[in-house]
């Protein structure tokens, strides 16, 4: 069986003069999660990779450079899935861990608990030794200029939203050699939000959703929209009905878009390999690997690829 991986950097109005480092960056996170899977790694192996080097890059909004709350402050959502058992672990509103999925991970692994979250979710980190940093070491000085910039933030107002949004959530999703699914995603969330606000992220069926019967999804867009229709969810509640990954993420997208206004994006993927990265928004960096082709994109229907050496 032949694994695949692939990543998505975050919906919405990816501006120009972010595009090609959200490009390289995708095109990074895939090859370095795929890595883990060419050396016989798992799937959920594969996709904490991917997220960490995510996390890693400030031209996303997870981890370092993540957006900031209302009071100007990084709070983190993150949510990790293995698709063999059901396991998930998720975290919310950390402010002082630079790799929430690794977190959400241990959550998983060292807790009987779902998720964790704010002062828990840091003490928690201490308690199993994760290495915490200052919250100012993850607000970047671009992030810092567009909080000021963008102060007001109405969530109503979507077009202006859309417009003056330009980076969201980071993602993975992969199948490994043995036909195991897994999914993480992760964020800042949205810019300006209240002190304390949850978004899609971390929530299970609504960031990410993995289970080895049908297949795995990460999530980006309007959280509020996402957490309406528990997007994830609903992308896989088509594949278990016959759709294939790519049709049942359109019709979730657009249900979310009639349904509650909402607009985002999802990768999915199923256990036999076939997987999509699909969005509603003006663009979502994407990249996926597989047979030894890294395959990418930013604009709808754009799908470029590079043959691996
Ligand atoms: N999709 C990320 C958020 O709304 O928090």
């Amino acid at each position: 069986m032949s694994s695949v991986l692939v990543v998505h950097g975050g919906a919405w109005a990816i501006p120009n003069d972010l595009a090609q480092a959200s490009v390289e960056g995708v095109k990074a996170a895939a090859c370095g999660g795929f890595a883990v899977l060419k050396a016989g790694g798992s799937a959920l192996d594969a996709v904490e990779t991917a997220v960490r080097g995510l996390e890693e890059n400030t031209v996303f909004n997870a981890g370092h450079g993540a957006a900031l709350n209302a009071v100007g402050e990084v709070e983190l959502d993150s949510i990790i899935m293995d698709g063999r058992t059901l396991a998930c672990g998720a975290v919310s509103s950390v402010k002082n861990v630079a790799h929430p999925v690794s977190l959400a991970r241990a959550v998983m692994e060292k807790t009987k608990h779902v998720m964790l979250t704010d002062r828990g979710a840091n003490l928690f980190a201490e308690r199993i030794g994760v290495v915490t940093v200052p919250t100012d070491a993850l607000v970047t000085e671009l992030e810092r200029e567009d909080w000021i910039k963008h102060k007001s933030f109405d969530t109503e107002v979507r077009e202006e939203f859309n417009a003056q949004w330009a980076h969201d959530t980071v993602g993975a999703v992969a199948v490994d050699c043995v036909g195991n699914v897994a999914c993480a995603t992760s964020t800042g969330g949205i810019r300006n939000k209240m002190v304390g606000r949850v978004g899609d992220s971390s929530v299970v069926g609504c960031g990410g959703y993995a289970d080895n019967l049908s297949g795995a999804v990460s999530c980006t867009g309007h959280g509020e929209s996402i957490l309406k229709v528990t997007l994830a969810r609903l992308i896989i509640s088509h594949i278990e009905q016959g759709k294939s990954v790519a049709e049942a993420s359109q019709l979730s997208l657009q249900y979310m878009g009639d349904r509650v206004k909402g607009a985002g994006g999802a990768i999915a993927l199923s256990p036999s390999g076939q997987w999509s990265a699909s969005f509603t928004t003006e663009r979502m960096a994407w990249a996926a690997v597989e047979d030894g082709v890294l395959w990418y994109g930013l604009q709808p229907n754009e799908r470029k690829k590079e043959q691996l050496s």
